[in-house]
Parts: C-alpha cells; structure tokens; sequence
C-alpha cells in the first residue's frame, strides 16, 4: 500500500513559519527548529509551499529559477539538512511546484520576449493581436484585465492566465514537457517524496485559443476558464510527465479547482497514472452569504463536503479546510471569539474522521483567526492589493465596507506568521516581520497551548493518534446520517469496525442521535458524550 494513503500532511508557508536567521523573514532552518514540535503533533508529511527562486510577487508561485532556493528562505545545504531531519524522523516531503507559469524574470522568458527567433520563444504562448486588440478576449478571473500583454521587443503578445509577470508556459511544446520533467527529477534525487502541483488543470489549452462567449446582457465576455480548466489535453500532458519520474512512489497532488467527479477520476484514478490525488474546492470556496445563519451555512457546507466524501471508492482526495490561500478554518466555519477552542476542536475531529488525506494548515492546530488588520496599509497579498485598486481607489467605495470584506477574505489571513509565544512578534523573529501578527497572539500561540492540557494542540495531538491507530478512519466507507440542522453526521465502516461522528457546528445545543449503546472513541467535551444533546460546538466520535 502507497505510504501517502495513511498520511497526514501538514502544509507550511515557509516565509511565515519561523524565521531562524532573524531577518524578519521564515527560512528552512526555521522549519528545522520546529520539526520536534510537529513530530510531537505526530504529523507524517510537510507540504512546503514555494521555496524556489523568485521575486516574490505572488508568494513563489512566480519562479524565476526551478533549480534554485530563494536566498531568504535559505541554501542547498540547509535543504538537504532538512530532507536530512525528516528521513531521521521517517517523515516525507513535499513540495509545492507551480509549473503552469513561471515569473517574467525567468531566463526562459527573459530569452523568449527577445525575438521571434529565439530558441525559447515556443516556451511561452504568443499571438499577434487583432489590430488594437489582443489576439482573444480572455479576462483573467484570478486579477482581472486582459489575460494578454506585450513587451517591448516585439508587437506580439503573450498569454498570462494570472498577473502579467506570471506568463503561461507553452505545454505543447515538447520542450517545455522535457524541461519540467528534468526540474521535478531533479528534486526527487535530492530527497522529495512528491510535489503538490499548482493549478496543474490548466496546463492545456485549448488550440486555436477561440474567444469567450459574451453575455449578450452586458456584452462583456464570460470567464474563459471552459477553454483552459481541465482542458482534455492536461492529462496527456500529466501522463507523459508521471512517465517520466524516476523514483519510488513519487506522490503527486493536484491542484484542480472547478473539478468535477468525472475529470477527479480522470486524473487520479489509479488506472490513469496520472496524479495519485487532487485538491478540489467546492466545499472550501463555499461561503457564508450577508445574514445566513451558521445553521443554513453549515447544511449547505455540507452538502458539497458529503458530494465528494461519496466518490468513486478508487479515488484518494485532499480532505483540508485550510491553506495558504484561504480564510483561517475556524474563523470560517467556526466561532473564532467566544468558542473559539471548541469550534476549533469540532473543526479538528470532523477534519482527521473524514475520508481522504487530510492537511493541516500550519496555525490551524492552535486555532489561529484570521488576522483582521484594522489598517489597510498592513495587508501584502497581491489580490488584497489589487481588490483594494479596483474597489476603494477606482470604485470609490467605502473602505470601511472593502475592509470588512478583505477581513474574511485575504490570503493574508493564512498567511501572517505563526503565533509561537506571546513575546515580541508573537516569537516569530526577532525582528519585526513583513506581516504583523493578529492582535490575540499573547492568548493564541503553540506556547501557552502546550502548557494547557485542555487545548487545541492537546486535541488535535489525539486526533491525529487516533486516526493512526484505527484503521476505520483512514480507509473505512463513508455513509452520511441524519442529524439536526447544523450537525454534521456521518458513519464510517471498516470490515467489522463502525464509528459514528457527530459535531454540532452551531452556537446552540442539538439532538444527538445516540442511542445509549455506542462507546466513545473521542470527544470534544470531557465526559459530555452520555448526554443525549450536544454541546455548542460539540464533536464525538462514537464505537457502535
Ligand atoms: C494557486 C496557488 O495556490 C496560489 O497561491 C497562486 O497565487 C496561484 N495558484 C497562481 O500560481
């Protein structure tokens, strides 16, 4: 059996983990020092996010040289010290590799811009524009504007499904397949167990790259995402790139939002050799609408978290709440003031009782909210940024409304750095770093949860034993049940084994559906689990 199938992932955004080198900014010897603190929590694999050279300008997933680790993050040899550790400790790694795009200051676009001649000009998509226009009317829905930009070399243009500095790679281009396939071995000899590959459903294009539909109402064109999102020829692509991977069970994710179960099978189903497994979003991109109740919130959340706990048996998913570039999970779908340690609790249970491979976002154990910056001039993440251009500056709308907003939405939310202890900069560093921490670090940090036997890290260290040692919640069958409006319920089942899993997600106590026969496995409540109610924010796992 594949190691990845039992696994839990923990997901690290290295330059705000912890900075060892005290430049403000979190390194791989960070990630290092800490490595005890996680093998305490018990997790088995690190996802890393972007580590490799780069402006920085969409947090590494801009990378100017694949071969290379950027200088504030650290060297080769704090790398290979690193792979070193984890090996010592029977850990895998990860790392987290866009290779859709690369940072305009590649040397591949830095050559392909010059002239049409230039042996990598078919590294990159370029067209010739339609008179004054660009060749097609592709509005990026990630940054918005034109998904088409010239350069002062030549008239023609080149595609970038994301900012201008992140231009597409030319996927049919056997180059381009060849060059990647020598950047990921290259890692692989180096010590990685597997690669989390960014928006990997968009490497293929559709040919002719045709216009987007309009919408006759107000004329402006629709997303053109239908001809590039799990376009038919990415998965030859992904094909002839797994092929050519050396190495033992190289596990390889994908990020492939707007999914459906059909292209999920598609890409993972084992028969397919593709990917092994894929990151889907529909449960995660789900959000509370202006006035809902927790209650409806949380039906309608898990109406699409039971769709794709219900796919075909072959298939091993991503079972996560957070990530780099979400809210923080228990601001999103708990309570992050008055129960803030039972919502993330609750949170916790139902994450690790869940069929799939579960990641943890870093702070996500600790229960960390999101940061909520009162001044705008704190937020760094480029789509902040730029929704604060559009909507504030261009738009005039209120900043106190955009504010609000940005509040539950910023990547910044995730991406702020871990609360270590209430000292200055929350232990981080010691010097202050590019984003502040939130204004509740001296309450949340991993040093006062350690001391406390009652806490978010003590729960979720069990969690994790818990779905090590029993098999039902690793690869047990799923079956939802019946529960209360804002209760999520659900069985798994493995040869003889049978669990039920009841979390109240809700301020207000719920029916339970116990039945007086069950044994706990776990609860969120000390000795609350007889009680025929459950508690706000309430989760136990029973044994029928
Ligand atoms: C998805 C990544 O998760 C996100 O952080 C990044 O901005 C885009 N891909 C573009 O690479």
């Amino acid at each position: 059996m594949s190691w990845w199938k039992d696994t839990v992932i923990y997901e690290i955004y290295p330059e705000s983990f912890y900075d060892a080198n005290g430049d403000g900014v979190g390194d791989l010897v960070g990630i290092r020092a800490k490595l005890p603190e996680l093998v305490r929590l018990g997790v088995e694999t690190l996802w890393i996010c972007p580590i490799f050279s780069s402006p920085m300008k969409d947090g590494g997933y801009d990378v100017s040289d694949y071969f290379g680790i950027r200088e504030s993050v650290g060297t080769f040899e704090e790398f290979d010290a690193l792979v070193a550790e984890l090996k010592e400790q029977n850990m895998r790694l990860i790392l987290d590799i866009p290779i859709n795009h690369t940072s305009d200051s590649h040397h591949w676009f830095q050559q392909s811009k010059v002239s049409e001649a230039n042996p990598y000009r078919d590294y990159y998509i370029w067209r010739a524009g339609k008179g004054e226009f660009p060749p097609n009317n592709w509005i990026s829905s990630k940054v918005g504007g034109s998904c088409w930009a010239q350069t002062e070399e030549t008239e023609a243009y080149y595609l970038h499904l994301y900012s201008d500095w992140q231009p597409d790679l030319n996927w049919e281009n056997p180059a381009v397949r060849s060059a990647m396939a020598q950047v990921l071995q290259f890692w692989i000899d180096r010590g990685v167990d597997g690669f989390r590959l960014d928006v990997i459903n968009k490497i293929g294009k559709e040919p002719g790259l045709p216009d987007a539909n309009v919408d006759p109402e107000t004329g402006e064109p629709f997303f053109p995402e239908p001809y590039f999102q799990n376009h038919p020829l990415s998965h030859g692509y992904i094909q002839e790139l797994r092929s050519r991977l050396k190495g033992e069970e190289i596990f390889l994710i994908g990020q492939t939002q707007g999914v459906s179960e059909l292209e999920a099978y598609q890409y993972a189903a084992p028969v397919r050799k593709e990917l092994d497994s894929f990151l889907q979003f529909e449960a995660t991109d789900f959000r509370k609408t202006e006035g809902q109740s927790q209650e409806a919130f949380i039906e309608g959340w898990k109406e699409k978290l039971f769709r794709w706990q219900r796919i075909d048996e072959c298939l091993s998913a991503m079972i996560f709440f957070g990530s780099h570039d979400l809210s923080r999970t228990v601001s999103h779908y708990g309570e992050d003031v008055t129960y803030r340690r039972e919502s993330s609790k609750a949170l916790a249970l139902l994450l690790l009782s869940l069929r799939g491979i579960p990641v943890i976002y870093m702070g996500e154990e600790i229960g960390m909210t999101n940061a909520r910056y009162r001044d705008f001039s704190k937020y760094q993440d480029i789509r902040t940024r730029l929704t604060y251009q559009r909507r504030v500056l261009e738009g005039g709308e209120p900043e106190e409304e955009v504010l609000r907003e940005i509040w539950e939405t910023s990547r910044d939310n995730a991406r702020y750095p871990i609360h270590w202890n209430a000292g200055n900069n929350a232990g981080f560093s010691e010097v202050k770093p590019r984003l502040s921490p939130a204004s509740n670090y001296r309450q949340v940090n991993v040093e006062s949860e350690r001391r406390e036997e009652d806490s978010v890290l003590t729960f979720y260290r069990k969690m994790i034993n818990l779905r090590r040692s029993e098999m039902v919640l690793r690869r047990g069958t799923f079956h939802p049940l019946k529960s209360e409006p804002g209760v999520i319920s659900f069985e798994r089942v493995w040869e003889s084994r049978r669990v039920v899993v009841e979390v109240n997600l809700t301020h207000t106590p719920k029916k339970s559906g116990l039945t007086g026969s069950e044994k706990s496995l776990i609860t969120t409540h000390s000795n609350s689990w007889m009680q025929p109610t459950l508690a706000a924010y309430e989760g136990r796992i029973l044994v029928i």
